[in-house]
């Protein structure tokens, strides 16, 4: 198998399940030395022993992306263990199905917390070394619902939208420093995402999606972002967009 991310350092955020943990499969399959960060140490634990059998190394580190100084905790403890970061991805994220007029506020401020806080304190932890490097790439995991609006999850979809926004706007400021930036835009996927979140009847009755053939596999995200991180410099993919062909939100 090609290995064309051989020699770099990758840190994911929410690496533990779902998209995050097929991502990181991918990239070690690529050759890439990896640090997974999540807050559920044993879940943890159980992804780095997974991804630890492809070879390659793999560091797990116990981290709330919404705690600013863990973020750069966990990036010191990488850059001591596997060298500098190459590629963060900004993975971890939450959504929870609900009505406006419900008024969940105390998910909204989740949601806020983890979809946008989050992703900037990942930035925030790596950006500086990545200037002065003059190289790196950070990936975001944003949403279908990031370039549509989407009923029953207005506060996720707003979240997703912040990430567009502020990405898009980033990207053009970094333009010569050698950073680039991709968003990757994913529909539906086979994951735990809706677990412990299904706080809504209404909306769950009027909006979700239980056709399970209209559904991504968390491989098929880690396909892209090994497509996206694989390019030659000068080359940036800034976003894709990948829904079930038979579920188009776009
Ligand atoms: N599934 C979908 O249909 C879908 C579609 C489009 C986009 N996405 C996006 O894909 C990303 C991953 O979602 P997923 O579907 O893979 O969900 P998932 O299976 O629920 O995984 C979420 C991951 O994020 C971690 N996490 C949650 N809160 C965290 C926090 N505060 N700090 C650090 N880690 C945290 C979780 O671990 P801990 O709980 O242990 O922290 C877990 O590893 C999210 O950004 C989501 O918005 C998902």
């Amino acid at each position: 198998m090609a290995r064309p991310l051989e020699g770099k350092v990758v840190v994911i955020t929410g690496g533990s399940s779902g998209i995050g943990l097929a991502i990181a499969k991918c990239l070690a399959q690529a050759g890439a030395s990896v640090a997974l960060a999540a807050r559920h140490e044993e879940k943890l634990e159980q992804a780095r022993l997974k991804i630890a059998e492809i070879g390659g190394k793999v560091l797990a580190v116990k981290t709330d992306v919404c705690v600013r100084q863990q973020v750069k905790d966990l990036i010191a403890k990488t850059e001591a263990e596997l060298g500098p970061v190459d590629i963060l991805v900004n993975n971890a994220g939450i959504g929870y199905y609900t009505m406006m007029r419900n008024l969940k506020e105390d998910e909204w401020e989740k949601t806020v917390d983890v979809n946008c806080k989050g992703v900037l304190n990942g930035i925030g932890a790596v950006l500086s070394g990545m200037i002065a490097r003059g190289k790196g790439h950070i990936v975001n995991m944003s949403s279908d619902s990031g370039r549509a609006t989407c009923p029953g999850l207005a506060v996720y979809a707003g979240t997703k939208y912040f990430v567009e926004g502020m990405t898009s706007s980033m990207r053009k400021e970094l333009v010569g420093t050698g950073i680039r930036v991709t968003n990757i835009q994913p529909g539906d996927v086979t994951t735990s995402f809706n677990e412990n979140k299904m706080i809504d009847q209404e909306a769950l009755d009027k909006y979700f999606n239980s056709e399970l053939d209209k559904y991504l596999s968390p491989d098929d995200i880690g396909r892209a972002v090994v497509y996206a991180v694989s390019q030659p410099d000068g080359v940036a993919v800034n976003e894709i967009l990948i829904e079930p062909t038979d579920f188009p939100l776009v």
